[in-house]
């Protein structure tokens, strides 16, 4: 190879590394923050502000990284977008895939990053009756109170699996190229439990 050609090659590598950490420092940077429990101390009515609580909560409910494992129907989402899961595969009869196609044979016990795959060992859909892809902060609130609808949890339950489950809290490390949900899993944790120390009040479907 001559030392011309030997540069252009190295640059053409320098110039593929550089966009793909340009791709990951955007998609890091889109993430947001969360406001914490007490900056809504000001609102004095007690059901106003827990309902004002669950709202804030709503962004990281209503986020990509969360609603792509309750899907509406039968198949999970990828991407930011929510595009359908490719290649095509469904929550068989577990929610961990039909026979021939279980989650675990592509989603390892980590995040696998050269393959762009995230993983965690207990990766599977979320039941139908789990369902928030395209419902409003009001009616998944609403469905999150409801036993019959939450895996038969109790409100003080959902303040440990949201602020400390770690099936949860891959969606605040999710590997390449995602954006993580708003805030930190901690600070979620804390928003779930103000919510319920204020009456656990949903905002208008
Ligand atoms: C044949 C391989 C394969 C199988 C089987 C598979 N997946 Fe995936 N899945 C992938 C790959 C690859 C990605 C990453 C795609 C991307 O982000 O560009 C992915 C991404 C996802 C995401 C998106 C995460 C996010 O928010 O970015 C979800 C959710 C998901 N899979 C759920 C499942 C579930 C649930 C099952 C079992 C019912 C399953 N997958 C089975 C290959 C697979
Ligand atoms: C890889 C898939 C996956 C991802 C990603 C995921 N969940 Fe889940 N989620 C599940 C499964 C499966 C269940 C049912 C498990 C159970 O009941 O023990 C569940 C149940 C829940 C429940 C209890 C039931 C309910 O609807 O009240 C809550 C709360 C919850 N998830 C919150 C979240 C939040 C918040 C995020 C994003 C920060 C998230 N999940 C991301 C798979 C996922």
């Amino acid at each position: 190879m001559t030392s011309e050609a030997r540069f252009r090659v190295v640059a053409v590598v320098a110039a593929l590394v550089s966009s793909a950490c340009a791709g990951y420092a955007a998609s890091e940077t889109k993430s947001h923050a969360l406001a914490s429990p007490e900056s809504f101390a000001a609102i004095t009515d007690v059901e106003k502000r827990s309902a004002a609580i669950f709202t804030e909560l709503g962004k990281v409910l209503t986020h990509p990284r969360c609603t792509n494992c309750h899907p509406a129907g039968d198949s999970p989402r990828q991407t930011d977008f929510g595009r359908m899961h490719q290649p095509p595969v469904t929550r068989g009869a577990d929610g961990h895939g039909t026979e021939a196609m279980r989650c675990p044979v592509c989603h390892q016990k980590a995040n696998f990053e050269p393959g762009r795959v995230p993983g965690h060992p207990e990766w599977h859909l979320a039941p139908r009756e789990m369902a928030w892809e395209g419902k409003s902060v009001g009616e998944i609130c609403a469905q999150i109170r409801d036993p019959a609808r939450n895996g038969g949890r109790k409100m003080e339950d959902l303040i440990e699996h949201i602020g400390k489950d770690t099936l949860v809290g891959w969606a605040w490390k999710p590997g390449f190229g995602r954006s993580p949900a708003p805030g930190t899993q901690e600070q979620a944790g804390a928003l779930v439990e103000a919510w319920v120390k204020t009456g656990a009040a949903c905002p208008a479907p």
